[in-house]
C-alpha cells in the first residue's frame, strides 16, 4: 500500500494549523532584523500568547515576582528561544497529548516522550553553544509530530512478523507504506513555515547523518530519542526496533560510556520539569 503525503496530511485534517499570531511570531523571531517590540506587537493581539508569557516571566522560575505586565517586558525577560520554546510547545502540546493507538502510545505518552527527547537534545547539543542547543530543544519537541497523521495506518500492523525483525520501524513505515513518519512530519512542520532547520531535524532524526549542515541538531535529538528508549518513557511499537546510528555518536563526540551520564542527566531535569509543571510522569 503505497499512500502519499496528500492523502496523509488530508486524513489528518483535525490537526488544527498552528494559528496564524503564533506563525507570524515565530518567522520574526527567526529575523535578525526584526526587534523586540515588533515581535511584543505581534503577540499581543492574541490573548493565549499575550497570557502565557505573561505568567512565565511572572513565574517564581525566573524569580521576578509579579512584576511583568506587558508582553514586551515579558520577552525580553524570557529571551527569544524561550518564547520561541513556548510557542511551539504551547501550539503543539495539545496535540502531542492524543493518544495514538498505531503506535501503541496513551494519552500523554507521546507528550512526555517529546519533553524527554527536547531536554536530552538540547543538553547534548549544548557543546555547539547556546543558539544550537534551543534548536535542538524545539526540533526534539516536535520531530515525532508526523506520528500523528500516520498512525491509523499502523492499528492493524503487528511487529512481530519474521520478515520485518532486521528493519528499524522507519523502515518498516517506508516499506508498508511508501512513506515514514519523519518524512511526513517534516512536510507538515514545512506547510507550518517553521525554520528548515527544524524541517530537517524532523525529517532525518531517525537518519542524523543524512541531515547535512543541521546534522548536529538531528544527532542530539537521535541520539535523546534513543535514550528515552533505555528509559522507558513513550515506548510504543516503535521502540522495539531502534537502532542508535553510531555516525550521531561521532557528531556529539559521545561513546557509548557517555550515555549513563546522558541518562543520569535526562532523569534529573525531567524530574526538575515534573516538578516545575506538576506534571505526572508516572501516569
Ligand atoms: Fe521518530
Amino acid at each position: 500500500m503505497v499512500i502519499t503525503v496528500e492523502q496523509l496530511i488530508k486524513r489528518a485534517g483535525d490537526l488544527p494549523p498552528i494559528p496564524q499570531t503564533a506563525q507570524k511570531a515565530l518567522l520574526l523571531i527567526r529575523n535578525p532584523d526584526t526587534n523586540v517590540s515588533e515581535i511584543a506587537s505581534i503577540m499581543a493581539v492574541d490573548q493565549v500568547l499575550t497570557s502565557l508569557v505573561l505568567r512565565w516571566a511572572n513565574s517564581a522560575y525566573y524569580g521576578i515576582g509579579n512584576q511583568i505586565s506587558t508582553v514586551q517586558q515579558a520577552v525580553m525577560v524570557l529571551g527569544l528561544n524561550t518564547v520561541q520554546s513556548l510557542i511551539l510547545a504551547s501550539t503543539v502540546a495539545s496535540y502531542l497529548d492524543r493518544p495514538l493507538p498505531g503506535y501503541d502510545l496513551e494519552r500523554g505518552e507521546m507528550w512526555k516522550h517529546a519533553v524527554g527527547v527536547a531536554t536530552g537534545a538540547r543538553t547534548l547539543a549544548s557543546r555547539f553553544g547556546r543558539q544550537i542547543s534551543e534548536e535542538a530543544y524545539h526540533a526534539g519537541l516536535i520531530c515525532d509530530i508526523g506520528k500523528l497523521a500516520f498512525e491509523f495506518l499502523l492499528r492493524d500492523v503487528r511487529v512481530d512478523r519474521p520478515e520485518w525483525e532486521d528493519l528499524t520501524f522507519l523502515e518498516l513505515e517506508h516499506a508498508r507504506f511508501g512513506i515514514d513518519h519523519a518524512t511526513l512530519g517534516a512536510e507538515m512542520a514545512r506547510r507550518w513555515n517553521l525554520p528548515e532547520n527544524l524541517v530537517s531535524a524532523i525529517a532525518f532524526h531517525h537518519n542524523p547523518s543524512q541531515a547535512g549542515e543541521h546534522g548536529r541538531i538531528a544527532a542530539a535529538v537521535h541520539v535523546a530519542d534513543a535514550a528515552m528508549m533505555v528509559l522507558g518513557y513513550g515506548i510504543g511499537k516503535d521502540g522495539l526496533q531502534y537502532k542508535l546510528d553510531p555516525v550521531a555518536m561521532k557528531i556529539l563526540g559521545l561513546n557509548e560510556n557517555g550515555m549513563p551520564e546522558l541518562i543520569e542527566c535526562m532523569t534529573t531535569q525531567i524530574q526538575e520539569i515534573e516538578s516545575f509543571i506538576g506534571f505526572d510522569w508516572k501516569s
